[in-house]
């Protein structure tokens, strides 16, 4: 079986340093990286080539690869994106478009459509208040799609030029239109937690923050409010949602944007999860307003039945999974507590 041709864009990054894992073990990848780093030691032996450096001054040297898929991670996340608001357009907006071209390009010229899975999230919702976040529950894909962050507004806009590169590019009328279009696939994370890595200049940070200074034993400081709730996942479940959808024939899928779920909860329910699993544990409260502001126009949890219907999704962990067999028996080994 010849081996499908994958880049990772973002491969240091926690969801790519777990996902190159993935594709390792599942086998069937060449696998490519990218990242502004060096490799870490866990994937060195497992990337084929490796491109460090800035993706937006590299793209030339990506035209000379076949490649069929194209995990697009590399990104500068919410509260990162905030306080360098330029750069992080420059990187999560022109990186992306760059890619999209040549993902585009190939695709028409060998007649192969090139799969595109972009990860975007629920920075993309805009939750006008906090009222309205309660009242709204479960939020759909096409609700409040009114981002109050660079991020989101970053996330949402690449997650139209995806679509547009995917279904209109060249303006043909439908049956005119090239069969190998660019294969634009997007996931709407939630807050990711592993018990591996830690995330760096999120704001969904506070919940994976919290959970590993607990299980060191070292006192946290929360930047959000006990009552802040949003949604959550295993960093598991979003690598196997990844590998699900790139498997998926195109056909079965009726949307190009889709959320998954798994479990919500208030940031005083982590500490107290923490707590009984790690006695004696020091946490509190210091909201910060402006990190507080954003994760207040996040919903509340989302509605993931279109990824459910058109793919078959399901998360392995809710709540008591996540901690019980999943973080808890991890991050024990880990620190060895
Ligand atoms: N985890 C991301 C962040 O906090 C949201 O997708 O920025």
């Amino acid at each position: 079986m010849t081996e499908k041709v994958v880049l990772v864009t973002g491969a240091c990054g926690e969801i790519g340093q777990a996902l190159v894992q993935g594709l390792a073990k599942q086998g069937g990848y060449r696998i490519v990286t990218a990242d502004l780093s060096p490799l870490p030691e866990n994937i060195k032996d497992v990337s084929t080539e490796h491109a460090q450096g800035d993706l937006v001054y590299k793209i030339k040297t990506f035209y000379d690869y076949d490649f069929d898929i194209i995990f697009h991670l590399a990104a500068s996340l919410s509260s990162k994106a905030e306080v360098s608001s330029e750069d992080a357009h420059r990187i999560n907006v022109e990186g992306t478009m760059q890619l999209l071209m040549l993902a585009a390009y190939r695709s028409e010229k060998y007649q192969k459509s090139v799969k595109f899975i972009f990860p975007s999230s629920i920075a993309v919702y805009g939750m006008p208040d906090l009222e309205t976040k309660k009242l709204a529950g479960c939020v759909k894909e096409e609700e409040y799609n009114l981002p109050h962050t660079m991020y989101g507004c970053n996330k949402l806009y690449c997650e139209k030029l995806g679509t547009y590169y995917s279904l209109y590019y060249g303006q043909k009328h439908l049956d005119e239109r090239p069969p190998h279009m660019l294969d634009f696939r997007s996931i709407r994370f939630p807050g990711l937690i592993s018990a591996f890595t830690l995330p760096h200049g999120g704001t969904s940070d506070y919940g994976p923050e919290m959970l590993h200074a607990a299980a060191q034993g070292n006192p946290y400081s929360c930047f959000v409010r006990e009552d802040t709730k949003i949604s959550f996942m295993a960093m598991p479940d979003a690598i196997k949602s990844l590998l699900m959808l790139v498997d998926v024939p195109r056909e079965k899928l009726h949307h190009q944007i889709y959320n998954i779920g798994a479990f919500a909860l208030t940031a005083g329910e982590f500490r107290d999860r923490a707590s009984r699993a790690f006695p004696g544990a020091q946490i509190t409260f210091a909201p910060n307003p402006r990190r507080q502001g954003i994760v207040d126009s996040w919903p509340e949890d989302v509605d993931d039945s279109l990824a459910r219907a058109d793919w078959g999704w399901q998360p392995d962990y809710d709540a008591d999974a996540f901690f019980d067999e999943y973080f808890l028996p991890e991050i024990k080994k880990r620190y060895q507590r």
